[in-house]
């Protein structure tokens, strides 16, 4: 049974730490992401992709992103279950163009039996790499998940996540989740505004220019190394 905590219990998963915590303060430190990061829509064809970043989650990771440890055959089985026509998949490549951080959007079943009262709702689950961490890429991509469950018609979004999780309660708190907590367990549930015309519009931007940053950093990468392999040769 989950019991909603009052706010003083809430410092607990490191709202605190927010005047000053050494752990997030050390995470801080590293440089932040610009104002505008290339958050790409994932599709079917990116399956090989997700699961190789999958498997570069140590087993803690895991156990927090998936509440188990997650063997390698779990994360085949999960990445190959992910239904894109139903649910949205977010990624952001690297200069590199590697995954460093994927987000995962998945549509509710329509509420039953306790449930039934409760709005369309989406889950939100999400990994960042340990190099990309501390920068706000989990903020960044909490955000866009936001406006993207808008514009589906979710009208909240649930989080779930171990209570030892602080950056993702952080995230999830600071936006104004209420929290429930039973034991190790903790559900965040955020309310959100309907979709509006302007929600959409900036979705559909943000796709594109998402997009075609990709595309410019792939054609850059082409001719740097067509040009390192010209000057080999010579
Ligand atoms: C949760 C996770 C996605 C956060 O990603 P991130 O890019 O590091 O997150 P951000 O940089 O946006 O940081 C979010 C907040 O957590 C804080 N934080 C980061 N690491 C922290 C730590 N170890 N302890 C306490 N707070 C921490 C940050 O300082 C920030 O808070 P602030 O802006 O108030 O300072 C990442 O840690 C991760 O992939 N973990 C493994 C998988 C997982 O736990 N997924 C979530 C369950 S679905």
């Amino acid at each position: 049974m989950f019991t909603v905590k009052p706010m003083s219990e809430m410092e607990r998963f490191g709202m605190q730490a927010l005047k000053g915590g050494s752990e997030a303060a050390e995470q801080k430190q590293r440089r932040p992401i610009p104002r505008w990061v290339p958050i790409r829509t994932l599709k079917a064809r990116h399956r090989r992709r997700i699961l190789d970043h999958l498997v570069q989650l140590d087993e803690h990771d895991r156990y927090l992103r998936f509440g188990s440890p997650a063997p390698l055959e779990q994360m085949s089985r999960y990445t190959a279950s992910i239904d894109f026509k139903r649910d949205e998949v977010f990624g952001v490549f690297d200069r590199r163009l590697r995954l460093v951080a994927v987000a995962h959007l998945a549509a509710l079943p329509g509420g039953t039996g306790p449930n039934s009262k409760r709005p369309p709702a989406m889950e939100f689950g999400v990994s960042v790499l340990p190099s990309g961490r501390g920068r706000g890429l989990g903020q960044r991509l909490f955000e866009h998940a936001i406006m993207h469950a808008r514009n589906h018609g979710a009208r909240a979004l649930v989080i779930h996540a171990l209570t030892e999780n602080r950056p993702m309660l952080r995230i999830a708190l600071r936006a104004g989740a209420q929290l429930e907590t039973d034991g190790a367990d903790a559900e965040a549930w955020l309310n959100l505004p309907p979709d509006t015309l302007g929600s959409h519009l900036e979705g559909s931007l943000l796709a594109v220019s998402a997009d075609l940053a990709f595309g410019f950093k792939r054609n850059y990468l082409r001719i740097k190394d067509w040009l390192t392999s010209l000057r080999g040769s010579l």
